[in-house]
């Protein structure tokens, strides 16, 4: 197995309800290196295309209104097999049916409000690293 990048989104519900120091926290536990992590508001434009894959799918307007909603914290993680194991960490989408001691059951509110994202993988990763950091951002 290979130390890969993934990229992580702490989004707005865990930040406003002063989530996001247990989140980190439990990212530095699993063995994630924190190779950048900053303090954000996601845009309109940058939400429309950063979700662009969705952008047939009835929740896209609610997501983009939420996303943009208030500050995240957009970070790239580093380990061994990190899409997944960040994937594993966040739990099932709908916090309803995440499994215990994941993030997005201890911390979502709705598969909307669900806390935390990751990409879905590699390629997804590159992607959204890029989206938000520059190389000389990533330390
Ligand atoms: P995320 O994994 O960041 O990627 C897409 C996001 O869309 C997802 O988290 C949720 O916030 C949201 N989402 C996915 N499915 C639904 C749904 N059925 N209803 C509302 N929001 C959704």
């Amino acid at each position: 197995m290979s130390v890969e990048k993934t990229f992580a989104i702490i989004k707005p519900d865990a930040v406003e309800s002063k989530n996001a120091g247990k989140i980190l926290a439990r990212i530095e536990a699993e063995s994630f290196r924190v190779v950048a992590l900053k303090r954000h508001r996601i845009s309109k434009r940058e939400a429309e295309s950063f979700y662009g894959e969705h952008a047939a799918k009835g929740f896209f307007s609610s997501l983009v209104a939420y996303m943009t909603s208030g500050p995240v914290y957009v970070a790239v993680l580093e380990r061994e097999n990190a899409v997944a194991h960040w994937r594993a960490v966040m739990g099932a989408t709908d916090p309803a049916k995440a499994d215990a001691g994941t993030i997005r059951k201890e911390f979502g509110r709705s598969i909307e409000r669900n806390a935390a994202h990751g990409s879905a993988n590699p390629a997804d990763a590159a992607r959204e690293v890029t989206f938000f950091f520059s190389h000389a951002e990533l330390i």
